[in-house]
């Protein structure tokens, strides 16, 4: 790649708006599985409209192209990263800007949210196909699949860590997307940063609570 978009800054803006599309599907993805609250029925009907139109090819296929690029932009900037601190900074000089923990670890958490969404999807569309039929109309049971899966400690322990993780992950990304777009600056700064942490936490808690519910009433 060359040019502005193989530069630092055009694989920053282009990992921010990859990560946009997939901080949106999990939002979407999160408050979609709440219908597991309201009833099986519910959960069942809504994954049954999803699926059945072609607009999940669409989705499905702008998803992966997503995750691809951003992975790849990950890796190179990573690279770089290191390369430049190699030959700038072989000794970590005084004063260096502080950065957060979470920020540090970026790629450690992206590589297990990358390894728990290969695992979640192994586990979930290609998972038991069980049946139902909800009012009149035959389609997949994946309540009956939710439930099964999160009977297991071990499988809630790994959500709920993975879970977390991504918390930090998406606050930290949507934090680091602005910035990159040169918004965190002047008076946006405070409202940015506090957005970008309610967005994680409320998706880190929206998703934590399935797996506990179901794993607590069954
Ligand atoms: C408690 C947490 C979660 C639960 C209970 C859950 C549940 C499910 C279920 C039941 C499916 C199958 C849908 C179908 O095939 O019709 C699914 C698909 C999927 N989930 Fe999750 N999910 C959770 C968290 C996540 C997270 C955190 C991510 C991403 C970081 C994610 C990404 C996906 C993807 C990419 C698919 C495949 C969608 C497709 O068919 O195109 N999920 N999830």
């Amino acid at each position: 790649m060359s040019g502005f978009l193989g530069s630092t800054v055009g694989k920053k803006y282009i990992m921010g708006i990859t990560g946009l599309i997939w901080a949106g599907f999990v939002l979407a993805h999160m408050a979609g599985n709440l219908l597991i609250f309201v009833s099986s029925d519910a959960y069942n009907a809504y994954g049954h409209a999803l699926t059945s139109g072609n607009l999940i090819y669409v989705a499905e296929t702008v998803l992966v192209l997503a995750l691809i690029t951003h992975v790849f932009c990950a890796i190179s900037l990573t690279k770089n990263n290191r390369e430049a601190k190699q030959s700038r900074y072989a000794v970590s000089a005084k004063g260096q800007k502080r950065v957060s923990l979470a920020s540090r670890t970026m790629a450690v958490q992206g590589s297990l949210i990358l390894a728990f969404v290969i695992l979640h999807i192994i586990t979930f569309k290609y998972g038991t196909y069980y049946e139902t039929t909800v009012n009149g109309v035959v389609m997949r049971d994946l309540a009956r699949l939710m439930v099964e899966v999160f009977q297991s400690p071990a499988y809630v322990v790994w959500y709920l860590v993975c879970l977390i993780l991504l918390g930090f992950h998406l606050t930290h990304g949507v934090g680091s997307t602005f910035q990159s777009l040169g918004l965190m600056n002047g008076s946006y700064r405070d409202g940015l940063r506090k957005l970008s942490l309610t967005y994680g936490v409320v998706v880190a808690l929206g998703f934590i609570a399935q797996p506990l519910y179901l794993f607590i009433i069954h």
